[in-house]
């Protein structure tokens, strides 16, 4: 059995097929910054998603590909406006897009990404279905980056809109709406993709739907982990970001504030609202964190949406391309980066 390296080097099966599309009706000028984002790294699980779906319908990795592509362009379109608002300046141990070439480039890159998967879903087996699929998940995610940004405690003092509409309570149904909104639906997608390429049934593509969906809040879950915990020479990202930004939705700063005193609660919570968070904040907040079970808890959320993905898998036959997804469901349940 192929260990999950060789099954993310399935997805990276896409890669010429994505530069293809984003190479296409480009300047030459431009080939450099457009190519930045996929060069620089990136695990490509979303196609080796949509290819191992593929399989697991009984279709070919071959006619799989242009979704497959569409798929992983729209999780680095995602990328660049995500890096963007969240003032990120590394990923996949790089400068970020707009971090390199400037807002005004990273916003052209991301018009020509988003047009690019359209032209790669133009070449699906159902350009209409797939088309409209898109355009869903991406209004989904778009709500979901709006909620996180109105979860936020601090920050963006010149923009009226988010300070007006921000929450100062975050429950755990809510940030589970938002991280299913925010990063859920696109895996769900890469996975029902994989499905309707392969010419699955309505019960295969149904059973792939709830198997990304609730690998989607999984891995999400687990991000939040790596932000908090991780190490930034493994995941290429810096360490602690999202308290830094000030943001109540994630996972870990949620479970953390449901266990701690009064005290330390609000010691927290004064942290996230303060207007900068330097150093010795960041600190503080890891270690008020770390003397709660939240990081174990948060582990256990993940498991628990790892099982239910796995279950959906059971009602399809049995096959390479179904194992492929019972290994790529494991590596998000312990993943480091
Ligand atoms: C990061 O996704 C953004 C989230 C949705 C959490 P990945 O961790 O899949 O990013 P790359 O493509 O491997 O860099
Ligand atoms: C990413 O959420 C979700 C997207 C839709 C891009 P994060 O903001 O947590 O992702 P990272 O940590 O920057 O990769
Ligand atoms: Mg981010
Ligand atoms: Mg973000
Ligand atoms: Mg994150």
């Amino acid at each position: 059995m192929e260990s999950v390296k060789d099954l993310l080097r399935l997805g990276a099966r896409v890669d010429p097929v994505i530069e293809e599309y984003l190479l296409r009706d480009a300047d030459p000028e431009f080939h450099e910054a457009i190519l930045y984002p996929i060069r620089t790294g990136g695990k490509r699980l979303r196609p080796a998603l949509t290819l191992a779906s593929a399989l697991a319908v009984g279709g070919r990795v071959e006619d799989a590909l242009p979704a497959a592509a569409a798929v992983e362009l729209a999780h680095n379109y995602s990328l660049i406006f995500d890096d963007i608002i969240d003032h990120s300046e590394l990923r996949r141990g790089k400068p970020t897009l707009w971090k390199k070439y400037g807002i005004s480039t990273a916003i052209l890159v991301a018009v020509h990404y988003r047009e690019s998967i359209a032209q790669a879903l133009g070449d699906t087996r159902d350009p209409r279905t797939f088309s409209s699929i898109m355009a869903r998940t991406l209004k989904l995610l778009v709500e979901g980056e709006r909620l996180d940004v109105l979860f936020e405690q601090s920050g963006r003092g010149d923009e009226p809109y988010v300070v007006e509409r921000r929450r100062s309570v975050v429950t755990l149904d809510d940030y589970l709406d938002m991280v299913y909104k925010k990063t859920g639906a696109l895996i769900e997608t890469a996975c029902v993709f994989g499905a309707l390429s392969g010419d699955g049934g309505a019960r295969e593509v149904e059973a792939l739907r709830r198997y990304g969906a609730n690998l989607g809040i999984a891995f999400q879950v687990g991000d939040d982990i790596i932000d908090i915990f991780g190490r930034e020479e493994v995941t290429g990202k810096k360490v602690g970001k999202d308290i830094e930004e000030h943001k109540l939705g994630n996972v870990v700063v949620i479970l953390a504030l449901e266990e701690l005193s009064q005290s330390e609660g609000e010691e927290l919570r004064s942290i996230l609202r303060a207007e900068r968070v330097g150093r010795e904040e960041l600190e503080r907040a890891i270690d008020i964190i770390s003397k709660t079970r939240a990081r174990s808890r948060a582990e256990e959320l993940r498991r628990r949406y790892v099982q239910e993905a796995l279950q959906a898998l059971s009602v399809l036959p049995s096959s390479e391309g179904r194992e492929m997804l019972r290994a790529l469901a494991e590596f998000v349940a312990s993943r480091e980066y």
